[in-house]
């Protein structure tokens, strides 16, 4: 089975009320287990490419893991760009053969962050290409952001009706109290909000910063309309944190397959669980 649209997954996980996990790549080992993982699960997948990543292991790099992944995976596998920040760079993802792409014109102002949002689409949509937009603010949230706060950085259902009609984005990521990296205490979110978005916009939502956020808070938001939960911190976390208690257990060991591997092992399991959470067990044989 060849790479899929997000937007293919997504129409699937809309019609059958789950989420498809959506997991940060940085190396191959972290590729390896995504797929085992859902492969293990019979679940469809998206695998994510960060600036980040694509800076440390380069863009051909990652395309390459996950076309060999993908040419011996029995399930539905998109391939995204996360947090794409410019036109330019949207381009040279779908030129490199990425299923999906994300332009976050968070920053701009709405009319900006449209007329962005729009020529990524334009391009994207002629090369049958997903793209998934973002309007709020997602990355600077606090757990104890007060209400006014909240309205300057939440999305506005409203605008986000809006922002949907005038981009023709196939998906929309939304602030509704989440934060990329590891939480201090338990973040809120906010459920009102997140079904006022889904009444107004007839597009599968986007949770961003999930890593940390309580499993039953997760399932809550999938029951409102979220399709695509976006994890990083959790695998990173497991990951690194096997690779210390390894080290710690063998000061002396060398070898980086004795290291990696176990933190690759652990990386899976946390995958499995999330997979399980979002409801898309098993959703690869019906597809
Ligand atoms: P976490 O690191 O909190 O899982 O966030 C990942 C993310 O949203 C990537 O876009």
């Amino acid at each position: 089975m060849g790479l899929v649209t997000a937007a293919y997954i997504l129409k699937h996980a809309e019609a059958g009320g789950w989420a498809v996990g959506a997991f940060n790549c940085n190396n191959m080992e972290i590729v390896q287990a995504i797929i085992r993982a859902a492969r293990e699960e019979q679940s469809p997948v998206i695998i994510q490419a960060s600036q980040g990543a694509i800076k440390y292991a380069g863009l051909s790099y990652i395309k390459a893991l996950v076309l060999e992944a993908v040419r011996t995976a029995d399930v539905p596998v998109a391939l995204h760009l996360d947090h794409g920040t410019s036109f330019e760079q949207a381009v040279r993802c779908i030129r490199a053969g990425f299923t999906s792409v994300m332009i976050d014109g968070s920053h701009l102002s709405l009319d900006e962050n449209i007329a962005l949002t729009r020529r990524v689409v334009e391009v994207a949509s002629a090369a049958g290409v997903s793209v998934e937009a973002e309007l709020g603010r997602i990355g600077g949230t606090e757990d104890d952001i007060s209400v006014d706060e909240r309205d300057a950085f939440f999305t506005d259902p409203d605008e986000a009706r809006y922002f949907v009609e005038q981009t023709g984005v196939d998906s929309l990521a939304v602030a509704i109290g989440t934060a990329h990296g590891l939480y201090k205490g338990e973040p809120k979110l906010d459920f009102e909000r997140l079904k006022k978005i889904k009444a107004r916009v007839p597009k599968p939502l986007v949770l961003h910063g999930s890593s940390g956020v309580p499993a039953e808070a997760v399932k809550e938001a999938v029951s409102l309309g979220i399709r695509k939960v976006n994890i990083d911190s959790d695998i990173r976390q497991a990951f690194t944190s096997t690779v210390r208690e390894v080290l710690a257990a063998n000061p002396h060991e060398i070898d980086p397959r004795k290291i990696l591997g176990p933190a690759r092992d652990a990386a899976v399991e946390v995958i499995r669980e999330k997979i399980r959470i979002f409801g898309s067990s098993g959703k690869a044989r019906e597809m």
